[in-house]
């Protein structure tokens, strides 16, 4: 069992217990981050705590910790050198026994954080997914890691009940595809990439990493969303994110992405994120 640290205290992950008092349970009012470990160190550490760090500034929760100490706690949480890991951090408002949505709320909050091997199921071999197009029903502030994700998860309901439950639910926003359930969007067409401005989606450290890589290899970025109809006739569609890195998708709907199987620019651009994340190569 992987060893966790819960509100000050290292101890087995199963041993955890929360409280049904802790406003995290209670109503979702609570930060996370999802932060990759290869070969023993955080992949862009400083801008996943940097992002919890501003998202707990944005819903009014103060961070017990400085960004030197959440490096500490969580080097000591880190399992091993070899292990391919996530490290999962959650922080939440903390415990209040009333159960009222009310402020002040005088409790402390709790943090939690462990580490879990992973594995990213896109590699060269892979075929490629499909996608389906949804309205997008999330609240209005996508850009704050909230825990409260009922509406993502409604979004792979929706999926499952399609009959579609490995698909990806690409979202519309205002007539704009805007971001994917679980990840940030690419497009490329013409070898030119467009994903879509931060402006209310999440600030993806991999779709950083990724306009990073487009930097480096001089490829030409536009920061704007695009139409359902400009998506699907894209020469490639790609998700992304610190655990599945950069997905291709290769089937919108009815509509087939460019040749139909992953593109050449996406293997290009995977190619340079693995480099990144074994040799910590500058982009
Ligand atoms: C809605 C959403 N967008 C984008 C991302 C990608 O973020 P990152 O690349 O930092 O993992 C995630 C990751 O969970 C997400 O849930």
């Amino acid at each position: 069992m992987s060893l966790a640290f819960f509100n000050g205290k290292y101890m087995p992950l199963n041993e955890v217990a929360i409280s049904p008092f802790d406003r995290g349970f209670l109503f979702g009012d609570s930060i996370y981050e999802v932060i990759p470990v290869y070969s023993g160190k955080m992949l862009e550490g400083e801008l996943h705590l940097q992002r919890l760090l501003s998202g707990l500034s944005a819903v009014g929760i103060e961070s017990p910790y400085s960004l030197l100490e959440w490096r500490g706690l969580i080097t000591n949480i880190i399992i091993g050198a070899e292990a391919t890991q996530m490290i999962y951090i959650q922080v939440t408002r903390g415990v209040e026994e009333s159960r009222n949505h009310r402020f002040p709320i005088k409790a402390l909050p709790s943090v939690l954080i462990f580490a879990t091997p992973f594995t990213s199921p896109v590699d060269l071999s892979y075929p490629g997914c499909f996608a389906t197009l949804q309205t997008d029903k999330r609240w209005q502030n996508c850009h704050i890691k909230a825990t409260s994700l009922l509406a993502n998860v409604m979004a792979y309901r929706q999926l499952y009940l399609e009959g579609k439950p490995q698909d990806e639910a690409l979202f519309i926003r205002n007539g704009y595809v805007v971001e994917a359930a679980s990840s940030n969007l690419f497009m490329v067409k013409d070898k030119v990439i467009y994903t879509p401005p931060i402006d209310n989606i999440l600030p993806g450290v991999t779709r950083h990493i990724i306009l990073q890589i487009a930097k480096k290899l001089h490829y030409q970025v536009h920061e704007i969303a695009p139409d359902a109809n400009t998506l699907e006739k894209a020469d490639e569609v790609w998700v992304s994110n610190s655990i599945e890195e950069l997905k291709p998708i290769i089937k919108i709907d009815d509509h087939c992405i460019g040749s139909g199987k992953p593109g050449e620019v996406w293997r290009e651009f995977w190619l340079h994120y693995q480099s990144k994340k074994w040799d910590g190569y500058e982009v």
